[in-house]
């Protein structure tokens, strides 16, 4: 945890929370983002006198490739780092998967042609990751499909370069010796919790910026990201270059300047009612929370956390050993955290979560909504022959581009408290895009 100058800190804390600075004292909300909780960080924050130690950003290592690299199993790590091993092995009990094509039906006219309108499972244990790709009712085709699921395809893409890509899917199940392993965060060895970055496509996206992120940030980013597959060599890619670059604006106007193989606007699917060429947003929770506007994540926030931070926080074994725990889980899960930490500055971290995300689930599902009608009326308007031409590739643009910045939020597995700006951002999006669409409908 980093914090800045907190002179400078508190100010802004008090533009954020919308209040009033008179003479360097802070006057208590009438309303605003942090109503739910009696005190404000903000407020938290001048009581508190605690002064926090500045810790530096960790570098992280680059795996070589075209090495002959054998992946190390989890268990052959057990006796020698026990306290890691068994807290990754309590992600066996994150275990709860809730079934998105059931809970918002809309997204079955969303996803209509591609996979995820059959079956959307929710995200759970890092263990799972085998079990689930195997169980969904989603085709796979190639074993691209494999990046962020075992070390073994890890591996195979270090020693074997892009071609490992375009495998067929079937034929790598065959060689998974390791499921998701410790090898995707820390190579052939985790002492002293070096990290090595072993995807090579974040390496190249985030380019000459590698060194300026923490690598626990980088650890999770090469998995808790937006890609896609590039059209020509099938590799896994992220649509950027940079940290400036890495915003759902530049990422769609990127995407969408990527031509297919026959001279066609990039797209994972066509929707064959509409012609809409849709993308698929994946999971983009390094680019949210690292993005602009993010609380703790942005470069010019005053208190920067890193995933591990939150998601993984130190915590001390019964013999004393201080470890980073290994068990991914919600901060709001460890109690330990909470009470030595957050609550420093949050007096009810849970109340303010639970409030964005019902709004941000509320507004995905109004917006939802909205574009499964869309879809509805200009199916229908095609059908009738009132759009064609220009208007029409207008439209269809339009669609899709509406539905970039709502799935940017969607699958954004905090429901919009990594970075509230942003998420606001991406709703006005899709709103502005939803308004375009039907421009060209009348
Ligand atoms: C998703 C990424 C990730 C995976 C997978 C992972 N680790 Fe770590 N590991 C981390 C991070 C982040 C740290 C903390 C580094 C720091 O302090 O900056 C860490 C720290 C460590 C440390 C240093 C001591 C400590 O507890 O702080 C050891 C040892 C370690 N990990 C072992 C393992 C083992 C064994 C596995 C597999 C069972 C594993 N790790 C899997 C990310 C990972
Ligand atoms: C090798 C890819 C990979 C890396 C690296 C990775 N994750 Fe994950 N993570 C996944 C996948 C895939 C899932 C979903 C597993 C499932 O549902 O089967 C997941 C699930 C999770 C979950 C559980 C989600 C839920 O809803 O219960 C959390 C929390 C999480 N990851 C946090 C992290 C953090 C923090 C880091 C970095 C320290 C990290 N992950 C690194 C691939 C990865
Ligand atoms: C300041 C603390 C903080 C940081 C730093 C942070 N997150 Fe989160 N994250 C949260 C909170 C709070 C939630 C919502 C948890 C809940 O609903 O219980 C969340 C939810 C998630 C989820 C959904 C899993 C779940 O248990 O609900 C994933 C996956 C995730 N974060 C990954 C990441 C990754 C990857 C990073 C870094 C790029 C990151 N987080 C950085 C606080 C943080
Ligand atoms: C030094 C004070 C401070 C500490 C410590 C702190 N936060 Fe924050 N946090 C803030 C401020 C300020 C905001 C922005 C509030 C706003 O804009 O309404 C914020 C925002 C957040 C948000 C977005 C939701 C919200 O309430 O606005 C999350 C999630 C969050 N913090 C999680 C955490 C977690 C988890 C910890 C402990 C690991 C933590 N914070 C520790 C000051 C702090």
């Amino acid at each position: 945890m980093e914090i800045k100058d907190s002179g400078l800190y508190i100010i802004l804390c008090a533009v954020a929370v919308g209040l009033g600075v008179i003479a360097g004292t802070l006057k208590k909300p009438e309303a605003g983002p942090t109503e739910t909780s009696s005190t404000t960080p903000a407020e938290q924050t001048t009581q508190n006198t605690t002064t926090e130690t500045t810790t530096g950003i960790k570098n992280a290592k680059i795996a070589e490739s075209g090495t002959g690299i054998t992946v190390i199993k989890a268990d052959d790590f057990a006796e020698v780092y026990p306290l890691e091993y068994a807290s990754y092995m309590k992600n066996n009990e994150n275990d709860e998967v809730v079934e998105y094509t059931e809970q918002n039906p809309y997204i079955k006219t969303l996803y209509e042609g591609y996979g995820f309108a059959i079956s959307y499972g929710s995200a759970r244990g890092h263990t799972y990751v085998i079990e689930d790709i195997s169980a969904t009712g989603r085709p796979h085709k190639l074993a691209n499909c494999y990046t962020c699921k075992t070390s073994s395809f890890t591996a195979t893409v270090l020693n074997e370069g892009d071609s490992a890509y375009a495998m067929a899917f079937d034929d790598f199940t065959n060689q998974i010796t390791d499921p998701f392993g410790c090898f995707h965060c820390h190579g052939t060895n985790p002492e002293g919790g070096v990290i090595t970055i072993t995807h090579g496509y974040l390496v190249n996206a985030v380019a000459d910026d590698f060194d300026s992120i923490d690598a626990a940030n980088l650890s999770c980013g090469q998995c808790h990201t937006e890609y896609y597959f590039d059209p020509a060599t099938k590799a896994t890619t992220l649509g950027y270059h940079g940290l400036a670059t890495m915003n759902p604006d530049d990422m769609l106007e990127y995407e969408n300047s990527l031509v297919d193989g026959e001279g066609n606007m990039f797209a994972d699917w066509v929707d064959e009612t509409t012609g809409v060429r849709k993308l698929k947003v994946q999971h983009p929770e390094f680019e949210t929370f690292l993005g602009e506007g993010s609380p703790h994540g942005s470069p010019d926030s005053m208190v920067t956390f890193t995933c591990a931070d939150c998601h993984m926080a130190k915590t001390t074994a019964e013999d004393g050993t201080e470890y980073t725990n290994h068990y991914w889980i919600s901060p709001l899960q460890n109690q330990e955290l909470l009470d030595n930490n957050c609550s420093k500055c949050h007096k009810d971290l849970a109340a303010e979560v639970k409030k964005i995300q019902d709004e941000t689930t509320a507004k995905e599902d109004e917006l939802g909504n909205k574009m499964a009608q869309l879809d509805a009326d200009l199916s229908k308007a095609i059908e009738d022959g009132t759009i064609d031409g220009e208007d029409l590739e207008n439209c269809r643009l339009a669609c899709r581009n509406a539905q970039w910045f709502w799935d940017f939020v969607y699958v954004e597995n905090s429901e919009g408290v990594h970075n509230m700006k942003l998420t606001q951002h991406c709703f006005e999006k899709t709103e502005e895009w939803l308004e375009k669409a039907y421009s060209y409908l009348q």
